[in-house]
């Protein structure tokens, strides 16, 4: 079974087989770990980014639609890949925010897998600008994970990166 590691610090610096961004749909970069990843990415990130975009709205559909998850390349990023994933908005929770949320994290660990990835790190997606309240996220996120990780036997080590102090003890009492 893999390891499920709670950490805190910035994402951007953690050397593991890939990283997952907390996007949003249209896959051009924001502010929070958005922001962060693609400051320490450099430009060629959003280039690729741009053409994903591209490709998906010829085909006419999103880039990035909530609870779904895209891979790229990581470029000056120390990991090796970047999954970026759209969270849900937080609307009050009527609007299936939990079933998205939890699509996000089961989605970028089943495309971590299919990749061949062993070690991956997650932000938590949707507390921040998004506003999920961060109690409920935590325990969506740790529970998902738990339930995929049977069908993702590549997958070694999960870590997920706290940023603020508030989710870090979150995650760590939750995780007991
Ligand atoms: N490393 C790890 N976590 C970080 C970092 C970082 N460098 N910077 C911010 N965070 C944390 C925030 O503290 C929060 O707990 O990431 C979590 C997610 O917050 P946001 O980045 O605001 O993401 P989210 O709430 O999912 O909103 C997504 O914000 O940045 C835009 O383009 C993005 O529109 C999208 C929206």
């Amino acid at each position: 079974m893999a390891e499920i590691e709670i950490n805190q610090g910035d994402i951007t610096k953690f050397a593991v087989d890939v990283i997952v961004n907390a996007a949003n749909s249209s896959l051009l970069g924001g502010g929070g770990v958005d922001g962060a990843i693609h400051r320490a990415a450099g430009s060629e990130l959003l280039e690729e980014c741009r053409r994903i975009a591209h490709t998906r709205r010829e085909a006419g559909t999103e880039p990035c639609p909530a609870g779904d998850a895209v891979l790229t390349g990581a470029y000056k990023l120390p990991c090796k890949g970047v999954i970026h994933t759209v969270g849900p908005i937080w609307y009050g929770g009527g609007r299936g925010e939990a079933d998205l949320l939890a699509s996000s994290y089961r989605k970028s660990l089943l495309l971590a897998q299919e990749t061949g990835f062993s070690t991956i790190a997650f932000p938590n997606i949707s507390t921040g600008v998004y506003g999920y309240p961060k109690e409920e996220a935590a325990r969506i996120a740790l529970e998902t994970i738990k339930k995929t990780l049977p069908h993702t036997p590549g997958i070694r080590r999960v870590i997920f990166v706290c940023f603020d102090e508030e989710n870090y003890r979150l995650y760590r009492t939750l995780a007991q």
